[in-house]
């Protein structure tokens, strides 16, 4: 099983090794919103690996474990081909780097949208094989009796409305939502769905401002912005797009640093030193005693 191993303090090359700690719990992060105000909001990132998650869990209230891993990790042409190993396994990864964030593992495409019982069978194999505290799954009203059968069953579930890229193939792309009054209706229904369905928290993808705040307002529990406002009581990027990893990316994305140049970089250094016969130097090679 994923959870066989755990952190190993005298393995791991992280120093100094992150300590264990109370984690933050999802009814802790579904009370932070009280009677529609959220104080501080909510701090979601999404990672993929045990190193990724120590060096974000002490600043984030969540890790997401996105099926965006398809593009991010596999270089897939959309989150569609992930599979329930492939988020099994990066969601072990994740619980076993993270101490204090409470770690949420997307279901991927087909796992769980053919009925309840498939969505629990999915659900419960990502919980037992990760540790992670919930599962996120895309849709709204359409699938407010899975999250009422996940839930209602001891599986906490975050949902995902607007722009839900698993649907690429319907929506024809992955342009902003809610512009027509039909679709604004639509995502606001949604929403309340999934909310009176049990739902802990909501992400709000790609969705117009005015109507990502109205949503907002109009659910008990916390939303989560990604392309939609600041109004949001959480907000969540692809860590490795607000890093500068890649050329192409969302125009909701704010790029916080540029590591794609750092290791690009880093590795024409690396290169030339080798063809120059300048690595490994005396530092880096073993003579006798
Ligand atoms: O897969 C993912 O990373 C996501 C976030 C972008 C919300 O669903």
């Amino acid at each position: 099983m994923a959870t066989t191993f755990n952190l190993n303090t005298s393995t791991s090359r992280a120093n100094p090794t992150p300590k264990p700690m109370k984690r933050l719990t999802v009814p802790g992060i579904r009370t932070r919103k009280v009677n529609g105000v959220t104080a501080e909001p909510i701090v979601m990132l999404t990672a993929y690996t045990a190193r990724q998650a120590q060096l974000l869990d002490a600043h984030c209230d969540m890790l997401l474990v996105g099926d965006s891993l398809g593009q991010v990790i596999y270089g897939l042409p959309s989150t569609v081909p992930v599979t329930l190993e492939m988020m099994a396994n990066h969601g072990a990864a994740v619980v076993r780097g993270s101490y204090h964030a409470a770690v949420v593992v997307d279901m991927p495409f087909g796992s769980y949208e053919g009925s309840p019982a498939q969505a629990f069978a999915s659900a419960s194999m990502l919980v037992k094989a990760t540790g992670a505290a919930a599962v996120k799954l895309e849709g709204g009203a359409v699938m407010a009796e899975t999250v009422a059968f996940l839930t209602e069953r001891g599986i906490p579930v975050m949902g995902h409305v607007g722009l839900t890229p698993q649907a690429v193939n319907v929506l024809g792309g992955y342009a902003a939502r809610g512009r027509s009054d039909a679709e604004a209706d639509k995502i606001m229904a949604d929403a309340r769905a999934l909310d009176a369905a049990g739902a802990f928290a909501i992400v709000i993808e790609g969705v117009i401002e005015p109507i990502a705040i109205a949503t907002t307002k109009a659910v008990a529990c916390p939303t989560i912005g990604i392309g939609a406002s600041a109004q949001c009581d959480g907000q969540v990027l692809v860590t490795e797009d607000m890093l500068g990893m890649f050329e192409r990316v969302p125009r909701f994305v704010k790029c916080y640093e540029n590591i794609a140049l750092t290791i690009a970089g880093a590795a024409a250094t690396y290169a030339e030193e080798v063809r120059s016969r300048a690595f490994p130097g005396p530092d880096q090679t073993y003579q006798p005693k």
